[in-house]
């Protein structure tokens, strides 16, 4: 049975990879924040709106406990997934985890361009998002730390780079 669990900042590619990476083993991909939208029929945005970031992370860890019992799947998580509750022992148990490292600088050229959807960034000018990419991402690691593995994932920017890194992923983890 396999159960991939990939974790990282927001950016980091945790769905583009991960879709990728089940296409190519056979297996279910689930994104934990596209599995909330469905269950509660509603964006991501709307739910932080309407009921605040801490009912929101209450809603992620219940999310959360449902899909890792799902097997033969890769799950892609939200970046502050790992970093509330016991999330990151409780997955670190389910399945293998696997943080998705990008520097700073390639994590704001992706974001720069996705802030829309990202309520905890979707108003901030370039200069704010740098700097709070840079804070948060600091203050976020040690819980993406305690992932079983680290992947770099700098290169998703192309259909080619995405097949690399799946290439390069399989091979790391001898899949
Ligand atoms: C969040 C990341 C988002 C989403 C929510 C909060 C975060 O997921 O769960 O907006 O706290 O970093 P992505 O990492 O897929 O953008």
């Amino acid at each position: 049975m396999t159960r991939i669990i990939l974790i990282g900042y927001m950016g980091a590619g945790k769905t583009t990879l991960g879709r990728a990476l089940a296409d190519e083993f056979g297996l279910t991909f689930i994104d934990l924040d596209h599995f909330i939208e469905e269950r509660f029929h509603k964006s991501i945005r709307d739910i932080f709106a309407e009921q605040g970031e801490s009912e929101f992370r209450r809603i992620e860890q219940r999310m959360l406990h449902e899909v890792a019992e799902f097997e033969d799947v890769v799950i892609s998580t939200g970046g502050g997934t790992p970093c509330f509750f016991d999330n990151i022992d409780y997955m670190n148990q389910m399945g293998t985890t696997v943080y998705l490292n990008v520097p700073v600088e390639r994590l704001f050229i992706r974001l720069s361009i996705a802030r829309k959807q990202r309520p905890l960034i979707k108003d901030k000018n370039d200069a704010e998002l740098h700097n709070f990419i840079e804070e948060q991402l600091a203050l976020r690691e040690p819980y993406y730390k305690k992932a079983h593995h680290t992947f770099t994932a700098d290169k998703l920017e192309d259909k080619t780079q995405i097949s690399a890194s799946v290439e390069t992923f399989r091979r790391q983890f001898d899949l």
